[in-house]
């Protein structure tokens, strides 16, 4: 498995990192496979796999029960979970309960907060703690009702400046990686050259020292309509759909199961059975 000091290694190599999400062990056990070098239980597990509309009604013990079966599926690969909505802004107490679960009970090896401002004492707290954290930055879903709408984020020259501080405050707290999530790819670039820790891209551009997709977006898996930033690899919606049509003209049909799908009694047990 890939350590913290890994991903600092990568990015002074140049060595651009793989991210996708996972909320349960099969895609935990295809994004192994497939090689990533670390995998997010991001709490757009809401919306992917719980239907929600947004992440804010996901909670810790849904974070803690996917990043158990990811962990599963992923043993060797560095798992980040999403600290849910409301569960490190109160206070510091409750903050290190939430992430003392998350590593302990559920097996994440570092945890992702969103924001900055006050956000920066917990991260600085965490660490301190042994908490490895990830933070993210740009467009940050968790606040979506105070921003407004899924809108891209840092397009003045203020509002740059502002995500480039909260980013260098971020990195001094202690975080060993950073998500930036739908900024201009300039802004990207900037903030990735600036930082030490890697950068993490998603609707950020090229320039970042790594990529993270959302693993339905991907394999467009039960997503509608996808962000102007998602490539989609795979297309589970327009394989399922057909499979599960066939499969139900199949049993309407009496075609399936066929014989090969039987199981059969001997005929000495048989003739015991009806004498
Ligand atoms: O929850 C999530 O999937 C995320 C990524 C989009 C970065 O936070
Ligand atoms: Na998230």
């Amino acid at each position: 498995m890939k350590s913290t000091a890994n991903f600092i290694q990568m990015k002074e190599n140049n060595e651009n990192i793989a991210m996708v999400t996972a909320y349960d062990f099969p895609s935990a056990k295809q994004v192994q496979s497939g090689g990533v070098d670390v995998v997010l239980v991001g709490d757009s597990l809401g919306m992917t796999v719980l239907g929600y509309e947004s992440t804010v009604s996901v909670t810790l013990e849904d974070m803690i029960h996917h990043t158990k079966a990811v962990k599963r599926g992923a043993p060797e690969t560095f798992t980040i979970t999403d600290m849910p909505f409301m569960t490190y802004h109160v206070n510091k107490e409750e903050t290190m309960k939430a992430a003392r679960k998350l590593m302990q009970e559920a097996g994440a090896d570092a945890v992702k907060v969103e924001g900055a401002g006050d956000i920066v004492d917990r991260v600085r707290e965490l660490t301190a703690a042994g908490v490895p954290v990830c933070a993210h930055l740009g467009l940050t879903p968790q606040s979506i009702g105070v921003m407004g709408g899924y809108k891209v984020q840092g397009k003045t020259a203020e509002a740059a400046h502002r995500l480039l501080a909260d980013a260098k405050a971020m990195e001094q707290a202690g975080a060993f990686m950073l998500v930036l999530e739908c900024v201009p790819h300039q802004v990207a670039e900037s903030v990735s050259k600036t930082l030490q820790i890697p950068v993490i891209g998603i609707g950020a551009g090229a320039k970042t020292d790594g990529q993270v997709l959302v693993y339905h977006d991907l394999m467009r898996y039960g997503v509608g309509r996808t962000a102007k930033f998602v490539k989609s690899y795979a297309d589970f919606d327009n394989q399922g759909v057909p499979a599960i049509q066939s499969y139900v003209t199949d049993v309407k049909a009496g075609v399936f199961p066929a014989a090969e799908h039987a199981f059969t009694m001997n005929e000495d047990e048989l003739d015991q059975l009806y004498g």
